[in-house]
Order: C-alpha cells, then sequence, then structure tokens
C-alpha cells in the first residue's frame, strides 16, 4: 500500500525516498532457499571438536556421580566437563548484577533445579564419540520431589523491576463497578506451558586466538549476549567477536547468552581447539526458558447498554526457584477497553523448571486469549454482537491513564476486516450454522493489541567518492526480514537506491543495534541507521555549502536537500550536485556519519503508544467428533508506517499462525512427577501445519503516527498473534455453545 506521508525528520536535509514502502522481497531469500546461507550450525573451523550435553533426568535434587572415567577412555573423547574441573569463571552464572539479567546453570555446582539442566558436557573428535560418551556417564542421582504446576511450590511476589515484572495496577473502584453492573461476568481461564521451539535449534560454534574469542550463535541481541559473556569470562566484550547472520527463528528464546552456549565456549578454552555444540530437540526444553503456564480469573461488569463497568484481571502463574520472570498477562487490560474501574493483579508460585523467559508476545499473547474470552461472555450475556460490545467499549484513551493513543486506527481495522469477513448477518446465538457437510460453524472476533516499544541502538553511515553508501548495524534478521526493511529505511536515509547501499549487520563488531524484540528491531534499530544517514547527509552539505565552485555554495543552513544521490537547493532545484563530485572535489574518499537512538523506558510519554488490529475467524467443528478446522482467518492491523508491506504481511500472517496455534494446538505437557516434558519433540508437540490453515488474509491499515517515533514505525512482529487466538476460541463457542476456557481447546472439550 502507498505511504505518501512525509518523514518527519531529525535531519533537515532528506526527502522522502523511495525505498520504503517497497514490497521488496528478502534479499537473503536466494541464499536461504539455494542451501547457501550459513547458520551457527553450519561452521566447520579446522580442528573443530564436538561437544555434547549432558542433562539431568530429574527436575530437583543433585547428581551424586557420574561415571567421568567410562566417558574420558571412550574412543575419540578428548575432554568430559564437570563441576569439578569446569574452567573458573569471573563471575557465578547465580550472581545478577542487574535484574536485567537471567542466572543461568553452567555446572557451577551438583544441584539440579529443573529437569535438562546441564551436568556434564563430553568433548570428541567426533558428533558420535560425543554422544556415546554422554551416554557412558550413568549419572546417579539423590532425588527430591518435583514441584510442578500452579498449585505446587512456594508463592512469591513479583519483582517490581526486572525481566518480565508485571505492571499491578488499580483504577477507580472494581468492587463498586461489579456491584452496579446489570451483567457480570466470572471466569477462569488456563494456558499452557509453551516451548518456543524455533526450526533452528541452540547452537555455537567457539574458538579462542589467544584472548580473543570468536562466536558463531544465533542471537537476538549480540550486545547483551557479547556482554553477558564477557562479564562471565572476565574479559573485555571488545575481545569477543559474535557473529550472527541468520537465526532460524527466535522468538525471545535467542536473547541471552544461556549456560549451555557459555559451556562450549569454556570447552574450547579448556581444549584449545574450536567446539561446536548443537542442542538435541529435546534438550531445547528447559535451559533455554519457556513461555510459563497462567491461570487467569476476569471479573468484568456491564450496564444494561453493553457498557463495562469493571475489568478484575487477576493472573497466577510459575516462574522458576532461582529467578524472577514473570508472564505480565494481565498488561492487555491496561489498554484495550475503556472502563471506569480497572484492576490487574499477580500472584505465582515457584516450580522446578528451568526459568522462563519472553515467548512471542509474552504477557500479551495468554492475556488476550483470557480478556478476548471474557470480553465475547459479556458481550453473549448482554446478548449483543461481540463487534458491537467491542464498539460500545472503544477505547478513546488508554483506559488506566487517560493518555490519548499516539494513533489508533482501530476503527478503521475493525471496520475492513469484518467487512472482507463478510461478518453482518452472523447470528447472534451459538450453534445456528452448519456448512453442507453438516459441520457446525462458528464465527468469533478478538481485537489485537501490543505495545510499540523503542530500544537503544547505534549505526554507521558512509557515502563514498564513487556515490554509493555503506551502512552498518550489527542488527539481527531471524527470519523477519530485517536485513531486508532495514537496508530500505538505510538507503531511504542516503537518499540512495537499495542496490547502491551496502547494508552490513549481524555480527558484533557492528555498531550495537540494540535487540531484535519487543516487536521494536525495525523502530528502533531503523532510527539509528536513518539517524546515521542524515549525518552524513549534512556533513556532506556543509562540504558543498562551504565550496565556492558547487552550485550549492551559500545555501545556508536548511537550504539543502538529498534525493537520488544528489544534493539540490531548496530555493532553486535545478541547481544539484552528485555526492560523487563533491566529495571528488574536497578529496576526500568518503564521508561518514553516526546516528544513534535513546528510547528512555522510565522517562514518562505523553502519549500511549500501541498497535492495533482486529481478527475473526471461521471454524468448523465436526459435530460427532469435536475436531476443530479454522476455516478462515482475516486480520486487519494497524502499526503506523509500513517499511515493507511484504514483510509486514508475511510477519502478520505469521502471528496468525501462532493464534490459532495457540488456541487450538500449543501445550507443553510437563509430567508433575518428574518435572520432565513429555513431548520434547516437534512431533507431539502441537503446532500448525499447511494444512491446518485453510484461509488467511492480512489487511494493512493506514495509519499516520506523528508521535511514536521518527519514523512512524510500530511493532509488527507479534501483535498478530493476539487477538487471533480469542477470535478463534470464540469461534468455537459461536459453533457449538461450549465456551471453553481451558487452552487449547481439544476434541474432549467439545463432546
Ligand atoms: Mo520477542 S518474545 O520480544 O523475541
Amino acid at each position: 500500500m502507498p505511504l505518501e506521508s512525509p518523514l518527519v525528520l531529525s535531519s533537515p536535509h532528506i526527502r522522502h525516498g523511495s525505498n520504503a514502502g517497497q514490497p521488496i522481497t528478502r534479499r537473503d531469500g536466494v541464499l536461504k532457499v539455494t542451501g547457501k546461507a550459513r547458520y551457527a550450525a553450519d561452521n566447520h573451523p579446522p580442528g573443530l571438536l564436538y561437544a555434547v550435553l549432558a542433562t539431568s533426568r530429574i527436575a530437583r535434587g543433585r547428581v551424586k556421580s557420574l561415571n567421568v572415567e567410562a566417558a574420558r577412555s571412550h574412543k575419540g573423547v578428548v575432554e568430559v566437563m564437570t563441576p569439578a574441573n569446569r574452567p573458573k569463571l569471573a563471575q557465578d552464572p547465580d550472581e545478577r548484577s542487574n535484574p536485567f539479567m537471567f542466572r543461568m546453570d553452567a555446572l557451577q555446582n551438583d544441584r539440579v533445579r529443573y529437569a535438562n539442566q546441564p551436568i556434564a558436557l563430553v568433548i570428541a573428535e567426533s558428533l558420535e564419540a560425543a554422544t556415546e560418551g554422554a551416554v557412558l556417564l550413568e549419572p546417579q542421582y539423590e532425588t527430591d520431589t518435583a514441584r510442578i504446576g500452579l498449585d505446587a511450590g512456594d508463592s512469591f511476589v513479583p519483582p517490581a523491576v526486572g525481566m518480565g515484572a508485571p505492571a499491578e495496577v488499580r483504577k477507580g473502584d472494581v468492587d463498586a463497578g461489579l456491584e452496579a453492573a446489570a451483567t457480570t461476568i466470572d471466569a477462569t481461564y488456563e494456558t499452557p506451558t509453551q516451548f518456543h521451539n524455533a526450526m533452528e535449534p541452540h547452537a555455537i560454534v567457539a574458538a579462542w586466538d589467544g584472548e580473543r574469542l570468536s562466536i558463531d550463535m544465533p542471537s537476538q541481541g549480540l550486545e547483551f549476549a557479547r556482554g553477558r559473556a564477557a562479564g562471565l569470562l572476565g574479559i573485555p566484550p571488545e575481545q569477543i567477536h559474535i557473529r550472527s547472520p541468520f537465526l532460524g527463528g527466535g522468538f525471545g528464546g535467542k536473547g541471552f547468552v544461556s549456560g549451555p552456549q557459555l559451556l562450549a565456549v569454556l570447552a574450547a578454552k579448556m581444549t584449545g581447539r574450536p567446539v561446536k555444540l548443537v542442542l538435541r530437540r529435546d534438550q531445547l526444553y528447559g535451559p533455554f526458558g519457556h513461555r510459563p503456564p497462567t491461570r487467569q480469573r476476569v471479573r468484568l461488569g456491564a450496564a444494561r447498554d453493553g457498557a463495562l463497568t469493571a475489568i478484575d484481571h487477576h493472573v497466577r502463574t510459575a516462574s522458576s526457584t532461582y529467578d524472577d520472570f514473570f508472564e505480565p498477562a494481565a498488561n492487555v487490560s491496561h489498554a484495550l477497553y475503556a472502563s471506569p474501574a480497572i484492576a490487574t493483579t499477580y500472584e505465582a508460585v515457584r516450580n522446578d523448571v528451568g526459568t522462563p523467559t519472553f515467548m512471542r508476545a509474552p504477557g500479551e499473547a495468554p492475556g488476550s486469549i483470557a480478556l478476548e474470552s471474557a470480553i465475547d461472555e459479556a458481550a453473549a450475556a448482554c446478548g449483543m454482537d461481540p463487534l458491537a460490545f467491542r464498539l460500545r467499549n472503544y477505547a478513546e484513551v488508554e483506559p488506566i491513564s487517560g493518555r490519548p493513543f499516539s494513533s489508533k486506527a482501530l476503527r478503521d481495522c475493525y471496520a475492513q476486516a469484518a467487512e472482507r469477513f463478510g461478518w453482518a448477518g452472523r447470528p447472534v446465538a451459538p450453534r445456528q450454522m452448519r456448512d453442507e457437510a453438516g459441520f457446525l460453524v462458528g464465527w468469533g472476533v478478538g481485537t489485537a493489541l501490543f505495545p510499540a516499544l523503542m530500544f537503544q541502538a547505534q549505526a554507521r553511515a558512509i557515502v563514498k567518492s564513487d556515490g554509493t553508501g555503506v551502512v552498518e548495524t550489527g542488527a539481527h534478521d531471524m527470519g523477519q526480514g530485517a536485513w531486508t526493511a532495514l537496508a530500505q529505511i538505510a538507503a531511504d536515509g542516503l537518499a540512495l537506491d537499495i542496490d547502491q547501499v551496502v547494508f552490513n549487520a549481524g555480527n558484533s563488531d557492528l555498531p550495537d543495534a540494540g535487540i531484535a524484540g519487543g516487536s521494536a528491531h525495525t523502530a528502533t534499530a531503523g532510527s539509528a541507521i536513518h539517524n546515521a544517514g542524515a549525518d552524513v547527509i549534512a556533513k556532506l552539505a556543509d562540504l558543498a555549502m562551504g565550496d565556492r565552485q558547487s552550485p550549492l555554495y551559500g545555501a545556508g543552513n536548511q537550504g539543502v536537500v538529498a534525493r537520488n544521490g544528489r544534493l539540490h537547493r531548496r530555493d532553486d532545484e535545478a541547481r544539484s550536485e552528485r555526492y560523487a563530485d563533491i566529495l571528488v572535489r574536497a578529496g576526500l574518499s568518503q564521508v561518514e556519519g553516526s546516528g544513534s537512538v535513546a528510547a528512555d523506558p522510565a522517562a514518562p510519554s505523553n502519549w500511549a503508544m500501541y498497535a492495533h488490529g482486529a481478527v475473526f475467524a471461521e471454524v468448523k467443528v465436526d459435530p460427532d467428533l469435536g475436531q476443530v478446522r479454522a476455516t478462515r482467518l482475516v486480520g486487519a492491523f494497524a502499526a503506523g508506517r509500513v517499511i515493507n508491506p511484504r514483510l509486514v504481511r508475511s510477519q502478520y500472517y505469521g502471528g496468525m499462525i501462532w493464534g490459532a496455534s495457540f488456541a487450538l494446538n500449543e501445550q507443553a505437557i510437563v509430567d508433575g512427577r518428574s518435572g520432565r516434558v513429555m513431548n520434547a519433540d516437534l512431533a507431539e508437540y502441537h503446532v500448525p501445519v499447511n494444512a491446518d490453515v485453510v484461509s488467511l488474509e492480512a489487511l494493512l491499515v493506514h495509519e499516520d503516527d506523528p508521535h511514536v517515533n521518527a519514523l512512524g514505525i510500530k511493532g509488527v512482529g507479534e501483535i498478530a498473534i493476539t487477538g487471533t487466538a480469542g477470535a478463534i476460541a470464540n469461534a468455537v463457542w459461536h459453533a457449538t455453545g461450549i465456551r471453553v476456557r481451558r487452552f487449547p481447546i481439544r476434541i474432549e472439550d467439545l463432546l
């Protein structure tokens, strides 16, 4: 879709470029489909050793013994690392120098805190020898009773700051609101433990050259990972070089350096040779985080006309015994629907599991399916169409704060998606529609919401005397297309065509691009890139304006604009000069600029900033077998300026499929006795396949946001998970009349 709005620039010198807004195909696409994209595990430096991790079968207790001798004397085994001989670290992996760090397990002692915790690392000349060596360890355990699930383990209060720290909010008088309501809903929803399940497992190739360390490792946060590794190893970050050109999915699970990856670094140190560690699929269910289960009690009050009088959202969740990450599931209730009274509260228990972490719309995904289900229940109780009910409770300002939204095209989203879906004429009562084959048909709607976040980042830009450009930042392409969208912003920043600009990203020697998370990467790294371009153009303009031989001489401050590799006078656009000519005459081979963006999360904003969307779902349910198929999904999303409509639509498709997965498929089944995940593989941990996604449409709704950031960009990575999950759950109710409040919805729930 065309976006003609001029950029609000930090520099007055650049005219809106022509690269952003174009549906360019992924620049890494051909490399990927031809197998030429080299992922971390594809690296084979000379002298490479293979490490295999031995992980705990128990969830709580201690390792009594390991048959290290049997493993070490096995043919091909070079070394066995256990807590007894693990090289010293400068920092205890259980130490946290700030609350925005995760504790990790890296063989610091014999204690076991969760199933699949690292207990030893076997290093060998071949993968086979290392695998056999790990089997020969035959660990013996002292086992304590595992505490698993929301009704086991010590309870604790959420941390006030730190990873996932939830904001508890009380606005107005919820009890009075419920008291005054004509209709009340009091329902409890449960969501399961889920794992990221990126296609690419966590992996690392680590090599030391004296005191310098090189790492190939998929990373959503190069600078974060490098800083943490440097602190643990006691070396300056500059001595660590991390390459992460491609990721096979991240989803929040690759933001931090993990215990197993750190052990591989130590193994390389120990043996003096490069070491590769690739985690087995089943070993991914533990040391790398997960989405914790939630039990959410949602109470709603509505007046006779459907206006909400109270929203009370209480979340019970679980964390680990040794860290505090907390799923902030009630956040959605802060921003979605207008209500005079809103309360969000939390409690949690400590389980014998690995520490949960950020995963695909952390908080919003489980929170949204609960709130959207409850809203649907309230609409039904009021006898109202669920879309009309949502519009009745449309939030004109952020409900908890009264702040205006920086932009909010949600009404357009509802209207466009409803029209496209054909929502009009939907019977209000459930179990009214059947298809020609006799399947029950249901239609549901959900509202999508995700905060528009910004982090800090830096970038560098260069224009060379041949007129071409180079733009560099350590950005991460997780498969979302950052390498393409950011290159579009880079080219516009230099007012060049994308083919004239080399865009370098994906390694830690480049300026810090922040993290690829929180759906904020394009806005964050893009803003830094844009500012770097503006800096270069300003320097070129200074050169030209001060040069008597330049047609731009004396144009004056702000009197110059860049377009297609030339600077033009604003007062006489015919007077212009090529970048190349400016540089050649100045005797310079290039001019370099830098840019940064630093969003201070603590700084109060006058604006509430969110992306919004509306998702409509059709499901068909077999009345005899209870099998559910999501046969049609139509979403419309408004997330500010669209840099690349093809990639954005692809992000929405991915999010909607995750939403369907949340509603109908995904669940890690944790055995309450052993604490082990019983379906720790992609065969039994269900995710949708192509056949499950019958019809999918994502509409891009125009939205100008002059406040969110200089580029007007909100995030698109995670929002479509929210809304979709609830829309499907609500469609299942509409098809069957059965309200399932425990997710995923199973066949047996509908019989
Ligand atoms: Mo995402 S869960 O912020 O990688």
